[in-house]
């Protein structure tokens, strides 16, 4: 079966609270795991940045159900590959809280520490760069 990794930002529609953003993560743990979808949600502020990766089946149904969701928009895709090896296998879904949990100033070390293993060099970058954009 082929593996895909997809890759896209969006924004909240308001800014969640800690509680949603739980919510969120719990049901999405729970979905993923059961179809076999790894990631990792890096939260910045209103911004989402998303790594979803899995069977291409399971990984486009995930994320037309994501899309979908009210609670953000401006769903754009910053990248699409077909994969032969996860970078998120140990998590259904990764989660690194951002400004909107008020520790901003750790963010971007944390996030390098998540990310460190990456070594997709575009999905590296991606991480990289929003944890240095969401960080001040
Ligand atoms: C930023 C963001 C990321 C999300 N990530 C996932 C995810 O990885 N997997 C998932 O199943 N749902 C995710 N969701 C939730 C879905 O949009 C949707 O609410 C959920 O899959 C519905 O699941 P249910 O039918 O089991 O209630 C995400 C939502 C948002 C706003």
């Amino acid at each position: 079966m082929q593996m895909i990794r997809l890759l896209y930002i969006s924004t909240a529609r308001a800014p969640l609270l800690s509680a949603e953003l739980d919510g969120i993560l719990r049901v999405s743990r729970r979905n993923n795991r059961a179809v076999g979808v790894t990631g990792l949600l890096v939260v910045g502020g209103r911004r989402f940045l998303q790594a979803l990766e899995g069977p291409e089946a399971a990984v486009v149904a995930t994320f037309e159900r994501i899309r979908a969701d009210p609670r953000h928009f401006a769903v754009v895709i910053l990248g699409r590959s077909t994969i032969t090896e996860r970078q998120f296998g140990d998590w259904s879904m990764g989660y690194q809280p951002g400004a909107a949990l008020g520790v901003e100033a750790s963010v971007a070390a944390d996030v390098q520490a998540l990310i460190a293993p990456i070594d997709d060099p575009v999905v590296h970058a991606y991480f990289h760069q929003f944890a240095l954009q969401h960080a001040a």
